[in-house]
């Protein structure tokens, strides 16, 4: 898998959907992983702030459409999204490792920092809590020119209000979809996405999965 310097880690299956998807929240405590993770499984914000203990997930469902040049959508694949959420302190070097975590989303509050764990993760990173504008510690060029650095997309979201948080996670499983359009053997794609280098969109498929513990 990328992440560890090997293939990506994208697990193909018969039965109800086609592929498993590992995402990451990474970034300090308080910053907002939580409320973001469940802001997008399940459109809700809690004010109350309760410490991630370990390593925990949620899960999704979305069937994504890959539009080529011409407007035209490929047929939907149907991904089965595993968003899993760190506490602020957890060792990434070990999640990464242990869990086949093929991309991240970073958070940052005071501080830019990204750890290279991996060779080349797809990445996305989110300044959050946009919405409380009058306690910003990042100015918004500050974030835009260090993302734009390393080549990483970057949102200013907000879990709270629900702002750019579906966009954020859609695009970045649009990069490792297409990544994934680049790695695997094409003949199964379907043309419509084989020819593809537009926008995505993702549709919710009609039941979420509820939070799942992790075993661990
Ligand atoms: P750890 O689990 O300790 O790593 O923290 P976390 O990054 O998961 O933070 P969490 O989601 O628990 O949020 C911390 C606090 O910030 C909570 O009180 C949330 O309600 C609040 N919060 C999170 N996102 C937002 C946001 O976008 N806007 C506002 N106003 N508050 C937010
Ligand atoms: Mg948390």
């Amino acid at each position: 898998m990328a992440i560890t310097g090997h293939q990506p880690n994208f697990t193909m299956f018969d039965g109800d959907y086609d592929y498993l998807i590992k995402f990451l929240a990474l970034g300090d405590s308080g910053v907002g992983k939580t409320s973001f993770l469940y802001q997008y499984t399940d459109g809700k914000f809690n004010t109350k702030f309760i410490t991630t203990v370990g390593i925990d997930f949620r899960e999704k469902r979305v069937v994504y459409r890959s539009n080529g040049p011409d407007g035209i959508a490929g047929r939907g694949q149907r991904v089965h999204m595993q968003l899993w959420d760190t506490a602020g302190q957890e060792r990434l070097d070990s999640i990464f490792v242990n869990r086949g975590i093929t991309c991240c989303m970073c958070f940052f509050l005071g501080q830019l920092q990204i750890h290279a764990y991996c060779e080349n993760p797809d990445i996305v990173m989110c300044g959050n809590k946009c919405d409380l504008e009058d306690q910003r510690v990042v100015k918004e060029e500050d974030a835009k020119e260090f993302a734009e650095k390393y080549g990483i997309p970057y949102f200013e979201t907000s879990a709270a209000e629900g702002i750019n948080v579906h966009k954020a996670v859609e695009t970045l499983l649009d990069l490792i979809m297409k990544r994934m359009e680049r790695c695997v053997d094409k003949s199964w794609i379907p043309q419509g996405v084989l020819r593809s280098n537009g926008h995505s969109s993702t549709e919710q498929l009609t039941e979420d999965k509820e939070k799942n513990k992790c075993g661990c």
